[in-house]
């Protein structure tokens, strides 16, 4: 049984933090098609220190359903995050809480949180221990495999540090901070990891479909896998795999009218919990929607009739349309 501190993780196969993505209608529909384990998008500690309450009730947004669902923490301060993740737990009933040591993006680099703490082994060691002494539930992070380059040596003396300060289970998305999202995943400094530590360890990084889950879990013999853009118009995603480790059938491809169906609930979803108020939401429903589409007939046609479309019932009008 896979164990996160003392919490039983359901399954082997979660879905990623992902924020901007895996919102409340994101998460609601993949666990309708078989996740069982979910991430709130990243919340920032400067967004929980400055910010008010009311905006990180919105960020914290979550249903019965929604259930069980991980924190996920950004910053550099120790004792900031620490009041941050009280004031979160307050709100959010959560098996562990994790540290983001991963998010890539200059405004965060530029911060010293996210992927620059690689290049601060000793704060980030800092930030696990202070939480995981304090907190009352276990703390986790999720690393990338380096910072300009890999390295399998360097990556797994990092994690024992993590581990030794307490860290509960290790999340490794297998690129560098520098490749972004793109190129090849190193799967040799997930196994690394892997090999240097006794606490779980999540692979992350192109688990597009179940063959590519399973070899995450082969080539670094990983505890478990995170499917992140994997899910984006895919919530089949969660099931294909299960099916897959079950029985080795291969997903058959999801027939239009079946998408078309799941992207109206998802839409609806976000009608529903989206704050009504919030000026990109008509914006956020088209990107989910350009995602489901992908491969549509006339693929070009209808993210041009996508495109233009500004309220959520002109949405479902014109995906009834296609
Ligand atoms: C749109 C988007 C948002 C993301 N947001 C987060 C985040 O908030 N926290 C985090 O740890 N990783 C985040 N990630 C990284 C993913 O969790 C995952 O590690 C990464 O995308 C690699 O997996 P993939 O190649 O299967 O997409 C994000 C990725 C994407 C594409």
């Amino acid at each position: 049984m896979l164990k996160i501190g003392s919490y039983k993780v359901p399954s082997n196969v979660l879905l990623a933090p992902m924020a901007g993505c895996a919102d409340l209608a994101f998460r609601l529909i993949a666990r309708e098609h078989g996740a069982r384990f979910c991430f709130f998008e990243m919340i920032d500690c400067n967004s929980v220190t400055y910010g008010s309450r009311k905006r990180l009730l919105k960020e914290l947004k979550t249903t019965e359903r929604d259930k069980p669902i991980a924190l996920q923490l950004l910053g550099t301060d120790p004792d900031d995050m620490l009041s941050a993740a009280r004031k979160m737990l307050e709100i959010a009933e959560t098996p562990f809480l994790d540290i983001n040591a991963a998010c890539p993006v200059k405004k965060v680099i530029k911060k010293h949180a996210g992927a620059y703490l690689l290049n601060d082994p000793k704060r980030l060691c800092a930030i696990i221990k202070t939480l995981a002494v304090k907190l009352p539930v276990p703390v986790t992070v999720k690393l990338r495999a380096g910072y300009e380059k890999n390295d399998p040596k360097e990556a797994a003396e990092l994690a024992k540090r993590l581990e030794s300060s307490g860290a509960a289970a290790i999340f490794v998305h297998g690129r560098t901070r520098s490749q972004m999202y793109s190129g090849g995943i190193d799967y040799d400094s997930i196994r690394a990891i892997k090999d240097a530590v006794r606490v779980p360890v999540f692979g992350s990084g192109n688990v597009f479909d179940a063959i590519l889950a399973e070899k995450m879990l082969k080539e670094t013999s990983c505890d478990g896998v995170l499917v992140a853009r994997g899910a984006l118009g895919n919530p089949w995603i969660f099931d294909d795999i299960d099916r897959y480790f079950k029985t080795g059938v291969r997903p058959e491809a999801v027939t239009l009218e079946n998408k078309k169906k799941v992207l109206k609930k998802h839409l609806a979803y976000i009608d529903k919990y989206k704050d009504t108020r919030s000026p990109g939401r008509v914006g956020f429903m088209r990107k989910m929607a350009l995602w489901y589409l992908r491969g549509f007939p006339n693929a070009a046609e209808t993210r041009h009739q996508i495109s233009l479309v500004n309220s959520y019932e002109k949405m479902i009008k014109l995906i009834d349309s296609l």
